[in-house]
C-alpha cells in the first residue's frame, strides 16, 4: 500500500512573513492527517528556515529546486546539504517552469534528483507534456521519455523517488485532466517504472499535479496509481490545502 503525498508548491509566492502566517494559518486547519497520506509544504528558500522553525505538527517540508554539487563556486545556487540541514524531506526537481524557463535537461535533473537521494531527502521528479505535444498523439511517448531520462542512473533507488505527472496544458489554467485521462496516464508511467526497475516500480508513488482543487481532489485520489497530488495556486490558501489534504 503506497502512502499518498500531497505538496503543496507555492512557487514564488509568499515574503517570510506571509509565509510564517501561511504555515500558520495551515497548522491551524490541519493539526492532524490520516496515516495514509503525508502532507508537505514548499515554500521559496528565503522562506524555508523560518517555516521549519514553526510548530507544524504533521506537515514536512520540501524546496522547491536544488544545485547537484555538494558546495563551490557556484554563484546564486544551493546544496542538497544546506536544504537536508534545513529539515527539508523532499525537493522537487524538473519542475516544467525550470524545463521551460531555465533550459533543465533530463539529464541534469536526473543529477538533481541522485544528489537529492545522496543527501538523504526525496526528490519529486516532475515530467508532463505541453498541450501541443497531447493535441499530436505525443502525450505518452514525451512523458515516458522524461521519465526514463529523469531516472538515469537511479535505477536502484526507484522507492525512494517520487514522480510528479503535471500535464502543462493543466498548470494554473483551470484545466484538469480527467480522473480517468490522468489513471491511463500514470499507469503507463508505473509500467515504464516496471520495465526501468522491476517491482520497486509498485512503492513509487506517482503525483498528479495541474490545477488541483478541493472540487476535484477526492476523485482524482481514488485512482489506483495516482498516488497524492502537486498544488500550486490551490496551495496557497490554508482552509483550501487543508480541504485538499483531507481528501476522501
Ligand atoms: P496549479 O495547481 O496552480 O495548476 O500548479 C500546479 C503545479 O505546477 C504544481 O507544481
Amino acid at each position: 500500500m503506497r502512502k499518498k503525498l500531497i505538496a503543496g508548491n507555492w512557487k514564488m509566492h509568499k515574503t517570510i512573513a506571509e509565509a510564517v502566517a501561511l504555515i500558520d494559518a495551515l497548522h491551524a486547519a490541519l493539526p492532524f492527517v490520516p496515516a495514509d497520506r503525508d502532507v508537505v509544504v514548499c515554500p521559496t528558500f528565503t522562506a524555508l528556515s523560518s517555516i521549519a522553525a514553526r510548530p507544524r505538527g504533521p506537515i514536512g517540508i520540501g524546496a522547491q529546486n536544488v544545485y547537484p554539487e555538494s558546495h563551490g563556486a557556484f554563484t546564486g545556487e544551493i546544496s542538497p546539504a544546506m536544504l537536508a540541514e534545513i529539515g527539508c524531506a523532499y525537493v522537487i526537481v524538473g519542475h516544467s517552469e525550470r524545463r521551460a524557463m531555465f533550459g533543465e535537461s533530463d539529464a541534469f535533473i536526473a543529477k538533481k534528483a541522485a544528489a537529492v537521494l545522496a543527501a538523504g531527502m526525496s526528490p519529486i521528479i516532475c515530467v508532463g507534456e505541453t498541450k501541443q505535444e497531447r493535441e499530436s498523439g505525443r502525450a505518452q511517448s514525451v512523458v515516458l521519455g522524461q521519465v526514463a531520462g529523469s531516472l538515469a542512473g537511479l535505477e536502484g533507488r526507484l522507492e525512494d523517488v517520487v514522480i510528479a505527472y503535471e500535464p502543462v496544458w493543466a498548470i494554473g489554467t483551470g484545466l484538469t485532466a480527467t480522473a480517468a485521462d490522468a489513471q491511463t496516464m500514470h499507469a503507463a508511467i508505473r509500467a515504464e517504472l516496471r520495465r526501468i526497475g522491476g517491482a520497486a516500480a509498485e512503492r513509487v508513488r506517482i503525483q498528479y499535479g495541474g490545477s488541483v482543487k478541493a472540487d476535484n481532489v477526492d476523485e482524482l485520489m481514488a485512482q489506483p496509481d495516482i498516488d497524492g497530488a502537486l498544488v500550486g495556486g490551490a496551495a496557497l490558501v490554508a482552509e483550501g490545502f487543508a480541504r485538499i489534504a483531507n481528501y476522501r
